[in-house]
């Protein structure tokens, strides 16, 4: 397993990269992500790593999972980096 670690999920939720940053929207246009970095630094396995979040979004879905349904349910465990959730 590789871990990587970005130390600031903040430039996502920079409104002058994102308006209402905040506002979940998996459909959101002209979204500019800075989740793997940027340039020569850039995060080499984000294909690899989108690609199996992808297919776990949609092997839950096919098994049933409602995600609006979690929304009031999951709790996240404090942190100023990174979401955490708990189980
Ligand atoms: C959700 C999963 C992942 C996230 C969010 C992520 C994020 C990042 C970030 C933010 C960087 C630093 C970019 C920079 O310094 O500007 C990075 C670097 C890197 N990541 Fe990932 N990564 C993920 C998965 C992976 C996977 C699956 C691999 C390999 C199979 C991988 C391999 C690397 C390597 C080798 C670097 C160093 C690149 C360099 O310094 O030139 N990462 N990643």
């Amino acid at each position: 397993m590789t871990w990587c670690w970005s130390s600031s999920p903040r430039p996502n939720r920079d409104p002058e990269a994102n308006a209402q940053p905040e506002r979940f929207d998996p459909l959101r246009r002209e979204r500019q992500a800075y989740t793997f970095g940027l340039s020569a630094h850039a995060c080499p396995g984000e294909l690899l790593a989108t690609t199996i979040a992808e297919i776990g979004v949609q092997r839950l879905l096919a098994a049933g999972v409602r995600p609006e349904a979690l929304v009031d349910r999951v709790r996240y465990r404090p942190s100023g980096n990174t979401r955490v959730p708990l189980f």
